[in-house]
């Protein structure tokens, strides 16, 4: 049987492990490098979720770059509320800069859809995202990740930044909920 936690209510077993998650962020950081040498981006990380995965893949990053934070929400529990709250903007000018969204997850695409809309309006020369994890049939938004972690089914999934109700981020894996509770 798969590794388990409980959270609250809710068991999840295994889904990623740290060597996984480790070597995809390091492929990903790469990717990056070779796409943004010498164009000083500034990685704009989305709170609270991103939070490892932002540390880890910036530090793949061997080129001058900044790295920010914004914090918004839309959801609650395992459920998202459909609309989006900014708790904590920018203060970096972005104008004419090459701006990289790091996001933990694209679910319905809510949060990645707001925030473009409002950095674009800030007029960077260069907008794109990057997500750990995606998943491409919870997607409701016209938004589609630029570089991408794993690619997952619509399964809800803890650790490694993403938490239940507050609990979980701290986990070092990857963990998904589990269905079927009686086994
Ligand atoms: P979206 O706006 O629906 O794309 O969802 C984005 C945000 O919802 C993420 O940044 C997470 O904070 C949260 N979220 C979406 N799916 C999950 C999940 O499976 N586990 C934990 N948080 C999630």
């Amino acid at each position: 049987m798969k590794r388990r936690v409980k959270l609250w209510d809710k068991y999840f077993e295994l889904f990623l492990e740290v060597d996984q998650i480790a070597q995809r962020v390091d492929e990903l950081g790469k990717q990056l490098q070779k796409d943004y040498l010498g164009k000083r981006p500034i990685f704009v990380a989305v709170l609270n979720g991103s939070i490892h995965f932002a540390s880890d893949l910036t530090r793949h990053f061997h080129d001058k770059c900044e790295l920010s934070f914004v914090k918004y929400t839309s959801y609650q529990g395992v459920k998202s509320t459909g609309k989006l709250n900014r708790l904590l903007g920018m203060q970096e000018n972005i104008f004419g800069r090459h701006v990289i969204l790091i996001e933990d997850i694209v679910d319905s695409g809510l949060t990645v859809a707001g925030i473009f809309e409002e950095l674009e309006a800030l007029e960077p020369l260069s907008l794109r995202v990057v997500t750990l994890l995606y998943k491409p049939k919870a997607l409701r938004h016209a938004v589609k990740p630029d570089y991408v972690g794993f690619e997952i089914a619509n399964d809800f999934v803890v650790g490694y930044g993403l938490d239940y109700n507050g609990l979980g981020r701290n986990l070092p894996e990857v963990y998904r909920a589990v269905v079927d509770l009686a086994t």
